[in-house]
């Protein structure tokens, strides 16, 4: 059996806004993802800016952490073998006019807003998920991002 990986995922402030958490919920289990971990809350001015550190000092840096603080946010943990690649490759690209120009069907098409609001997030790659589910759920982070144990063990 392939081994399962785990990847981080944001369902962003538009897409909670416009009502569409659940639906895309339903999308990603539809699209072979087993949905590990889920929380609704609200990212603090300190925690988006420490999140998107990466990013600090970048010209959309504060655009990009006024939208993360504007409203609710899903957190959620997916799983399933490939999980961060399938998981962005579902996303589609980042800005949502590519998005809809290349991928008219990929999530940020169909949810997003604009060039600063674009409906979800995902790791970029197995370091980045750690770190990220960590972020979000540090009571899992002594799990390693792919191991073989089923989904349902947690
Ligand atoms: S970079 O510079 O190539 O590393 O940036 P990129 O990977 O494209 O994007 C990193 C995150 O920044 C968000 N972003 C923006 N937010 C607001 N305004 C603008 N113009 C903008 N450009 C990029 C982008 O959505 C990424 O956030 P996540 O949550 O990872 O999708």
């Amino acid at each position: 059996m392939a081994e399962l990986e785990k990847t981080l995922a944001l369902i962003k402030p538009d897409a909670v806004r416009a009502g569409k958490a659940q639906e895309i919920m339903q999308l990603i289990e539809l699209n072979g993802f087993t949905i590990i971990a889920k929380q609704k809350m609200q990212l603090t001015k300190i925690r988006a800016e420490e999140f998107y550190g990466e990013h600090k000092g970048k010209e959309f840096f504060p655009k990009l952490v006024n939208f993360m603080t504007s409203g609710p946010i899903w957190a959620l943990v997916l799983a399933k073998p490939g999980a961060i690649l399938a998981w962005r490759a579902l996303m589609g690209p980042t800005n949502v006019f590519k998005a809809r120009a290349e991928q008219p069907k990929c999530l940020r098409a169909l949810y997003g807003t604009d060039g600063t609001q674009n409906a979800t997030h995902g790791s970029d790659s197995p370091a980045s998920a750690s770190r990220e589910i960590k972020f979000f759920f540090s009571a899992l982070s002594p799990a390693p991002v792919t191991e073989p144990a089923a989904a349902a063990d947690y």
